[in-house]
């Protein structure tokens, strides 16, 4: 058997040493803050076997190793951090999120905005199906006059998701929770051998600009900004004092009168200057 062939045929038996797994849990938590309890060794493992294949390296330790010479700006951390990031999303995701924004928000919001200009952060952004809903969400908002205009910025510290989001394109057995009204509207479907595939329209994806950005990275680049934020699904991954400074970065990022949605199943999980509104959702000043 060839020498790859039986690094590999390891591989699939090696166990990751305990001493490697503390190594590579509090690495992840350095770059991004996201925590890695003991039950998760076993994923850790599934989701780095691929990085440890592709570099051609026979263990886990190999990798560990590696990882430990390596200089802070090496592009083996990028990969390391997407590896071991959760992506998981979907269109239209907690929808009464949606709702509130349109039916509650933007109606006590429009008459303390004289531009009719909404600003709105999607912080965690995964693949892009979140900014996405919103701008879906957003361009009937603007159909139907109720602002005159917007912008999504939406960020992630995986850029794998990002350049996926970027491309906006998407299976159409994916699409199942977006609306009918929306499919014309806002996809063009493939043609052809790509007939599966549906691609954001560019009217929508003009209103988006996608970034790589680090909840955890101070300082955060934007002050009284955003009229709206969506971070959500992400505090999950987080421990308190994580999430402490990420709502501290999140209120300095935020308008006078903006709104902020978590996930349904987070909570801020103790003292912050967010003012609690409902399940899942804050205000930082008058509008709500
Ligand atoms: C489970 S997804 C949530 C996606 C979307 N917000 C939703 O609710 O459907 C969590 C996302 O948070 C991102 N993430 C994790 N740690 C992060 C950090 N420190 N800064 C920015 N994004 C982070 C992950 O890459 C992942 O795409």
């Amino acid at each position: 058997m060839s020498s790859s062939a039986e690094r590999v045929m390891n591989m699939e038996t090696d166990e990751m040493k305990t001493a490697d797994f503390h190594y590579l849990r509090s690495a992840i938590w350095s770059l991004t803050g996201i925590t890695l309890s003991d039950s998760k060794k076993q994923l850790i493992q599934a989701r780095l076997r691929s990085r440890v294949q592709a570099l051609g390296l026979g263990s886990y330790s190999d990798y560990s190793s590696l990882l430990q010479r390596l200089p802070p700006d090496h592009p083996e951390w990028q990969e390391f951090t997407n590896s071991l990031t959760t992506n998981k999303t979907d269109w239209f995701r907690e929808p009464s999120h949606f709702d509130f924004l349109v039916k509650e928000f933007i109606p006590r919001w429009k008459p303390l905005a004289p531009k009719g200009h909404l600003s709105v952060w999607s912080a965690a952004c995964s693949t892009g199906e979140e900014p996405y809903t919103l701008a879906m969400i957003l361009s009937d908002a603007q159909n139907n006059r109720n602002i005159r205009s917007y912008r999504i910025l939406a960020t992630d510290i995986d850029t794998g998701v990002l350049h996926r989001a970027k491309k906006g394109i998407y299976h159409k057995t994916a699409l199942s929770q977006v609306p009918q009204t929306f499919h014309k509207s806002s996809f063009t479907p493939g043609s052809g051998d790509i007939s599966h595939l549906m691609k954001v329209q560019s009217d929508l994806k003009q209103n988006i600009d996608f970034r790589q950005y680090n909840l955890t990275q101070t300082p955060c680049p934007w002050t009284d900004e955003f009229d709206v934020i969506f971070c959500r699904n992400v505090f999950i991954y987080f421990s308190k004092d994580v999430i402490a400074g990420v709502l501290d970065t999140l209120y300095r990022a935020a308008a006078k009168d903006a709104v902020l949605f978590i996930g349904h199943s987070e909570s801020l999980q103790g003292a912050s200057k967010w003012r609690y509104i409902g399940p899942s959702i804050y205000s930082k000043g008058r509008v709500l």
